[in-house]
């Protein structure tokens, strides 16, 4: 402790002296190249610990990490070193490294990057700043009673699906195959549960679906997060994002599953009416099957010269063709039918052959009251909103998803313990909009983005006129100017602020990883 605190200190006196040769003609220049050499003193900092595990520009391991993201937005942005982590102890000490040396006024800027899928640039990575890449802690495991999977923050969810199959069980999580476990986890979809999993809640479990994270907390300690045991960070990590700690695995409840049926069934836009009909009759909780889920999208693919509908299907039994879905299934015409029984990774890896790398990328969310005048206007307003877009050469795809969050789903978040998404049965059967859209070049950023944001905005007003706007926003489908954590509401947020003072009081997870959604933002 003595010898890395000598070594703070004199990197800490290097990174002043550089500092302090800039003149104040250069204010934004030096403030810039002041954090890069304070970030390169951390990351020289961190290399005496973990040696070959931290990597600089040129070297493979950090080329790889840079390029690795989903969007290119976040591909674009050069961090000063990547730490990669192989286990607990690593991220470890890592954390209480970077820790330690603000407590000797050695700012170290960092960021948490799991499966690096969130498309709006900075949430996993930092320009100036040091990356912990966790991609390196991808282990999955299954316990001898096969009750319990544990999975590293590294893992995609088709490295579960793919243990799990052949095992003839299953956890509920993202539906594509690449998504990283850490961020879907963490982001709150797996306590809420709707179209955004293959699976509905299963009944009778003691506590939630992830029965325990295990974390390490700002000053670098390795703590347990369950029902149980800290519980109120349990609650918290639970749609908290990377506001309270790295996790380090996730433990998931397990259950015996077969085959299931599914796929995708492609039709042309004018099957709207239908479709929407549909949506509003399926996602009604008196009636609502929790073996069906479903992802309706509908919008713009310029590559086939039209607008579309694209439904997602999915059934947790080898049952074809079920009631639940008969009111899609008999929507004609139809242009593409994948439908059949098969197992979850199958599943996964069609989704994923949708959801393409190497794009630039944009989501934005919103909930809203399961009612057909409003998804009807919706679509009107989608449609309207495509027209500053739909001549942009880059375009690749514009697309808004409806998925259904009735109250058979959010009932099971107070009866499972609880999260802090804010959800309650006493807000009736919801829709959860995702609006994605894929495009190539950086000059129709402006235009694109305007278009979305217009689009929310009006509808927005127009659905809270109708008593149809819900205040939640799913984290892990929102925009960078959106404010999920604080859609949970002010009680919430309270017992989120007090979890981070608790477990987190001198604010390293608030004040040295400014990316992703931040608990005190106003
Ligand atoms: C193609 C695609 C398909 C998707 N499909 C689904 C789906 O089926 N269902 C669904 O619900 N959502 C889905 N999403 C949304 C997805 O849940 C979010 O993008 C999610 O945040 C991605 O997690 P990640 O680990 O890959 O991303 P990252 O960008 O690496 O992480 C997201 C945020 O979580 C933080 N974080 C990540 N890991 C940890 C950790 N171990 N400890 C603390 N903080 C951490 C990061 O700092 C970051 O701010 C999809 C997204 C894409 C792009
Ligand atoms: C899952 O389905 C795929 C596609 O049919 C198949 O190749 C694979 O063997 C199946 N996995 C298991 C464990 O049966
Ligand atoms: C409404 O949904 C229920 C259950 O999903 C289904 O049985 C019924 O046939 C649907 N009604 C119509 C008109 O499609
Ligand atoms: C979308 O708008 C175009 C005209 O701009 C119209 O022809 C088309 O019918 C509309 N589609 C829907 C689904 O509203
Ligand atoms: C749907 O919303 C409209 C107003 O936009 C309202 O008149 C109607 O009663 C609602 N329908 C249901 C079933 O709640």
């Amino acid at each position: 402790m003595v010898s890395r605190q000598m070594q703070l200190l004199s990197l800490l006196a290097v990174a002043h002296s550089v500092a302090a040769t800039i003149t104040a003609s250069q204010v934004k220049a030096a403030t810039t190249a002041a954090s890069n050499v304070a970030s390169k003193a951390c990351c020289l900092l961190l290399q005496a610990e973990l040696g070959s595990k931290i990597s600089f520009p040129s070297a493979a391991a950090y080329e790889e990490s840079v390029a690795s993201y989903w969007s290119v937005q976040n591909n674009d942005i050069d961090p000063i070193c990547i730490v990669s982590p192989t286990a607990t102890a690593d991220v470890s000490l890592a954390v209480g490294s970077l820790h330690a040396a603000s407590s000797f006024g050695l700012e170290c800027p960092f960021a948490v990057r799991g499966g690096g899928h969130t498309p709006w640039a900075g949430a996993a990575t930092i320009a100036n700043g040091i990356v912990i890449d966790l991609s390196a802690m991808k282990q999955v495991s299954v316990s001898k009673d096969r009750t319990i999977t544990s999975a590293g923050p590294g893992a995609r969810w088709i490295d579960a699906y793919l243990m799990l199959d052949a095992m003839g069980l299953a956890i509920s999580g993202g539906r594509v195959a690449s998504v990283g476990v850490g961020g879907l986890t963490t982001g709150g979809m797996v306590f809420v549960r709707g179209g955004m999993s293959f699976f509905a809640p299963r009944t009778g479990l003691v506590c939630d679906n992830v029965v325990n994270f295990e974390v390490v907390l700002a000053d670098g300690a390795v703590v347990n997060a369950n029902c149980e045991e800290n519980s109120d960070l349990w609650y918290a990590l639970k749609g908290g994002s990377n506001n309270f700690g790295v996790v380090t695995r996730f433990d998931f409840q397990t259950f015996a599953q077969g085959d299931l049926w599914g796929g995708a069934i492609i039709y042309p836009s004018s099957t709207l009416p239908d479709q929407l009909a549909a949506f509003v009759n399926f996602t009604h909780s008196a009636t609502y099957d929790p073996h069906a889920s479903l992802i309706n999208s509908f919008g713009y693919a310029p590559a086939a010269g039209t607008t579309f509908v694209s439904n997602s299907l999915v059934y947790t039994a080898p049952v074809v063709n079920p009631p639940a879905f008969q009111q899609y299934t008999s929507i004609q015409p139809q242009f593409a039918n994948t439908m059949r029984i098969s197992n979850l990774s199958d599943f996964a890896l069609e989704l994923n052959a949708n959801t393409p790398y190497g794009f630039r990328q944009l989501f934005y969310t919103g909930t809203y009251a399961n009612n057909l005048t409003l998804l009807t206007q919706l679509a009107a307003q989608l449609n309207e909103s495509m027209q500053p877009v739909n001549g942009l050469a880059s375009l690749n795809n514009y697309a808004m998803s409806l998925e259904p969050l009735p109250t058979t789903i959010t009932k099971w978040g107070p009866e499972k313990g609880g999260n802090a998404l804010g959800l309650d049965p006493s807000d009736g059967d919801l829709v959860l909009v995702l609006l994605g859209v894929t495009w190539g070049d950086e000059a129709d950023d402006e235009i694109i983005t305007n278009a979305v944001t217009d689009l929310f905005t009006k509808f927005d007003a127009f659905a809270a006129s109708q008593s149809g706007l819900n205040p939640y926003l799913y984290l892990n489908y929102a925009y960078k100017t959106q404010k999920p954590i604080q859609s949970y509401g002010a009680t919430n947020v309270k017992k989120l602020q007090a979890a981070s003072k608790k477990y987190d009081p001198s604010g390293v997870f608030q004040n040295l990883v400014p990316g992703g959604f931040k608990l005190f933002a106003s």
